[in-house]
């Protein structure tokens, strides 16, 4: 077996992990040791993937590794995939916290119950390799890696979420098998830096691979490509940095090759800077590193943006004194300018908005070992939906991601791997923790700096305040100027300082605050009125984009236009990023062999925050959301507006910053209660970026009958064929109101009898008086308040039949077969801001699907209402509910007309119609069976059938850590009176 080593170190203790220091997971001023220096990710020829296939073996503490489970026989050992979390592959379990750390501190202390485990492979690097430096790229290990060559201690490094480089030349042979083990940590000091609102898993959980380069090689290239504006010019400033041992060749240069995306091919070359001459004190003072920079310019330049997202090829080739190509390695750059102005972030001269989301690493079997495909399908899904930012919360991402937000097309918000939540006052301030947070947040930026796509650098999440931030915020700012940096917690600290003494944060002032080490102002969950007040009533001296807004926790949602209406209206409002883009839900196998969606807890991991992982957009599949619909709605490219609808005039507006409308197609339709009576196409709209015109729809004239109502929809959908969409995908729509007949809405006649076996009359059906639902994820959690949930309980919002009077009237309709029903409930003072005011009625079985006039096709509240249009809407009563993993109210439809039931044979079982634009919501189940299940497969197996018909149903919000419903979508005390006509 080799020694190797080159450095001459030794272990010094009898734990083969200690070979750099004993405990070296429990220290936090060891952040790494014999890496590469962290540099861009440059593609090359010579490369062998190590994924695949290890041996492994999970030691209970990193103390009981031995140097047999280092270098020894596997025999008997289990395997596991890498890339992969052990936790997810049958070993250990994974573990959900917020905020508290998954173990007691405080820190650095590490629990002894540490599950460490060993990854073995034999590898033999291609006998070709020889003479070339060998590198081996761990990309990320949860959360301390220990590498051993043969037995030998090579290297170690902290931080899960940026690879580890380690030069393996002279330690191993190309052509020679050795011994590789890849020994991880799954608890240590970093952990307390890596406390997000996440699941905690262990292991490889990014690719692993060797690589070849040339001795004397390109380490590095940092191509800065500034666009200006104004005169169209790119100008790429290339800085190339030089590797080799020992002292370098003279003579040498680096030739640059840029493609241009437009066909020409630029070239520029320039010495490459080996020496170092120490003749004089100024050739010393004046050394500025090895490298090579190369400049050109590019006139009418292409330039990057997520709407537009043009790349050139730059290839960069280091010659010898010969001319002969020594290294040539390639990766594309796009030419675009960031900057702040005044108040205003600033792309290419545009003040972009921000529709953005959070996004977590998450596959539901998988857990943080993503894939290439799921992180394409994620972001092809963002685009699909009009969200054109993304933030890699809270951790740099895998490289492909920001590769494919280069190419896709979408702003990136770049996060180092830093949240100290649990420690938010404290750990920051320690000294010892200074060199990691300083690491975590430059090799960010040294491996990431490339991408066109990263607009800003985020220091990290919820940190707290501290000096070594503002350090932090000062290298990026004079090593990188071309990006702004963002941080939350200038104001993070103080809101959780106020919460934790009990006392609301003064949003208004902390808005207003210096954050020396945040370029815009950042914040998290601010109220619309707040966001107005901060844009009205003072000089926004920087752009604010909010890191998170909007707590898209399972049924959620509410106000998203509200916020909108407020960004369009108010400069310095640039977006922000919803909470969060998928459920971290995990697919969990149960004794029996099926399978369900977990959530914290389920796998007994203790301490956990159950389902508050459960905020996404998506579900832990990628099926849409109803609020990821919602959020498409408000924030499409197209604006819509009615001028007067009734004769067809329309306002579009072009919310695009750089293109025009036509690569839109707009389609037209008329309907009258869901029925199109009239459609057509326009021609594309050569609309330029901002502009904004009025439209006229060759719309028909209108014959309406008593309780008619006539709609216009206008969409535009895509012309072409796009690398993220098919031609004819809807990009906007919106609906509007032309024309209204006054009187009730009957269903369309003839009514036909209903057939027997189901109930039909009102006295089968039982109305009961409801003021309750199961309380969804935003009523039930919260740091902050007296959450809905348990208010409602010590209410007896349940069952109020004992203290709230139904008064129901009947009476007979047309011939008899119909009965007209009338409620009326006067709500007391002391039931203010209640769920709803309705009642339950109580079909029964035999019920199969549902038809109504009213918004739809999805789930609707009276705060989450922009992407539903009225319709003629049918759904099978299963598909109803909306099935959020954790069971809680939903599957509410707005502004219903009429409704019909039908049996699995399709004949009708009941009509109910003269509906106002009622609340209805449809069940197969009580909301207290929904209430009481913890997972979708609690609830009972039936065939039941309940239907809700609300004169007022609460909103949905954000209220678990952003804004509560809106005062005007709760439901207060009162008197209500509703009414409609059943058979
Ligand atoms: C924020 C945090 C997120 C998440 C969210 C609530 O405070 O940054 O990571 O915890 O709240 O779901």
């Amino acid at each position: 077996m080799s020694s190797g080593r080159r450095d001459g170190i030794r272990p010094v203790g009898v734990n083969p992990l200690d070979g750099f220091g004993p405990r070296s997971w429990a220290r936090p001023e060891a952040t790494g040791f014999g890496r590469v220096a962290m540099s861009t990710y440059l593609v090359r020829p010579d490369v062998l993937s190590l994924d695949g296939g290890w041996a492994f073996v999970l030691r209970d503490r990193p103390e009981d590794v031995t140097a047999d489970d280092i270098a020894g026989p596997t025999a008997g050992w289990g395997a596991v995939e890498v890339p992969g979390c052990w936790t997810m592959q049958g070993h250990d379990r994974p573990q959900y916290t917020n905020i508290a750390m998954p173990f007691p501190g405080p820190p650095p202390n590490v629990p002894d119950a540490n599950p460490t485990g060993v990854h073995r492979r034999t590898v033999t690097l291609p006998a070709s390799w020889a003479g070339q430096r060998l590198v081996l790229h761990v990309a990320g290990a949860e959360t301390v890696l220990y590498v051993h060559v043969d037995g030998e201690p090579v290297a170690m490094g902290k931080d899960s979420r940026l690879p580890h480089e380690v030069d393996l030349t002279g330690v191993v042979q190309a052509g020679r098998p050795f011994e590789l083990a890849l020994t991880v940590v799954r608890w240590s000091d970093a952990t307390y830096l890596e406390d997000q609102d996440h699941w905690h898993h262990a292991g490889l959980h990014r690719s692993v691979f060797a690589y070849a380069t040339p001795p004397v090689h390109v380490a590095d290239v940092h191509a800065s490509a500034d666009y200006d504006p104004a005169t169209g010019e790119g100008r790429l400033r290339t800085v190339v940095g030089l590797g080799v041992d020992g002292h370098g060749p003279k003579g040498w240069t680096a030739r640059v090759d840029l493609a241009v995306a437009d066909g020409r091919a630029l070239t520029a070359t320039a010495p490459a800077r080996f020496e170092h001459p120490t003749d004089t004190l100024a050739n010393w003072l004046l050394f500025e590193g090895r490298g090579a920079v190369v400049d050109l310019v590019v006139p009418d330049a292409a330039p990057w943006s997520a709407e537009v997202p043009t790349l050139h090829r730059l290839t960069v080739t280091l010659l010898d004194a010969d001319g002969t190509e020594v290294d040539v390695v390639s990766l594309d750059v796009g030419f675009r300018r960031v900057e702040v102005v005044g108040h205003e972030l600033l792309v290419n001269g545009r003040a972009v908005l921000i529709k953005g989301v959070n996004r977590h690493d998450h596959d539901p079997r998988r857990g943080k070992a993503v894939t290439p495909d799921g992180i394409e399908a994620d972001l092809v899904l963002m685009k699909q939906h009009g969200i054109n930012a993304v933030r890699t919360s809270h951790y740099p991402n895998d490289v492909y991601l920001y590769d494919a937000c280069d190419r896709l097309g979408l702003y990136v918000v770049d996060e180092a791997d830093l949240e100290s939540h649990a420690y938010l006052r404290s750990l920051l301030k320690d000294p010892r923790w200074g060199p990691a947070v300083l690491e975590r947040i430059t090799r960010m930026a040294q491996r990431d700096k490339n991408h066109p796509s990263i607009i800003m650098w985020s220091l990290g999440n919820e940190s707290g305040n501290a000096p070594v931030l503002q350090a932090a915020a000062e290298w990026l700012r004079a090593w990188d100027p071309t990006r702004p940096i963002q941080y939350e917690s200038s104001i993070g600290e103080a809101i959780f300082t106020a919460l934790a003494a009990g006392v609301d944060p003064d949003m208004g002032e902390l808005l207003a605050r210096p954050t020396p080490e945040s370029d815009v102002i950042a914040p998290m969950y601010p109220s619309v009125d707040d966001l107005v007040a901060w844009a009205t009533r003072t000089t926004p001296d920087r752009p604010l984009i909010m890191c998170e807004y909007i707590h898209a926790m399972n049924n959620s949602c509410g106000s998203l236009d509200d916020y909108w209406d407020a960004i369009h209206t108010h400069p310095g409002l640039q977006g922000g990023f919803v909470w969060d883009w998928v459920d971290q839900a995990l697919v969990q196998q149960l004794p029996d062999g099926t399978e369900r969606l977990a959530y914290g807890g389920d796998f007994g991991d203790e301490p956990n925050d159950g389902p508050f992982c459960l905020n996404g957009l998506v579900d832990a599949n990628r099926v849409p959301h109803p609020s990821l619909l919602e959020l498409a709605a408000v924030i499409a490219p197209v604006r819509i507006a009615a001028v007067d609808a009734a004769r067809g005039v329309l306002r579009v507006t072009n919310e695009h910053d750089f293109v025009d409308l036509s690569w839109l197609a707009p389609t037209w339709v008329v309907e009258v209660d869901g029925m199109a009576v009239a459609d057509g196409a326009l021609d594309p709209l050569e609309l330029a970026p901002d502009a904004s015109r009025e439209v006229r729809v060759p719309v028909p004239p209108l014959d309406l009958e008593p309780g008619q109502r006539a709609h216009l929809t206008l969409t535009f959908v895509t012309v072409d064929d796009l690398p993220w969409a098919l031609a004819g995908h809807v990009v906007a729509r919106r609906q509007v109101l032309m024309a209204t007949a006054p009187g009730p809405t009957a269903a369309p006649a003839p009514v036909p009898a209903p057939a027997d076996g189901g109930a039909s009359e009102l006295a089968d059906i039982e109305p009961t008086l409801a003021l309750w639902r199961a309380p969804i994820d935003n009523e039930t959690f919260g740091p902050v308040l007296d959450p809905h949930a348990g208010r409602w309980e010590r209410l007896s919002l349940r069952d109020p039949s004992g203290f709230v009077d139904l008064e129901t009237n009947v009476a007979p309709a047309d011939d008899g077969a119909q009965q007209l029903v009338t409620h009326v409930v006067m709500v007391p003072q002391e039931l203010d801001d209640i769920a709803r005011v309705g009642v339950r009625l109580h079909l029964g079985p035999g019920v199969h699907s549902v038809e109504w006039l009213g918004d739809g096709p999805h789930e609707g509240y009276s705060d989450r209402g922009a992407s539903t249009r009225v319709g003629r809407w049918t759904t099978a009563i299963d598909e109803c509910p909306v099935p959020y993993v954790h069971p809680q109210a939903s599957g509410n439809r707005t502004g219903v007309r009429w409704l019909r039931f039908r049996g699995a044979d399709g004949a009708v079982r009941l009509t109910i119609d003269h509906l106002d634009d009622l609340d209805v919501t449809v069940s197969r189940w009580t909301q207290e069976e929904v209430a009481d299940a913890r997972h979708l497969e609690d609830l009972p197996g039936t065939d039941d059938c309940y239907v809700w018909i609300d004169a007022a149903h609460r909103g949905v919000g954000s209220g678990a850590v952003g804004p509560d419903v809106a005062p005007s979508h709760r439901v207060g005390p009162g008197p209500y009176r509703w009414s409609y006509r059943i058979r």
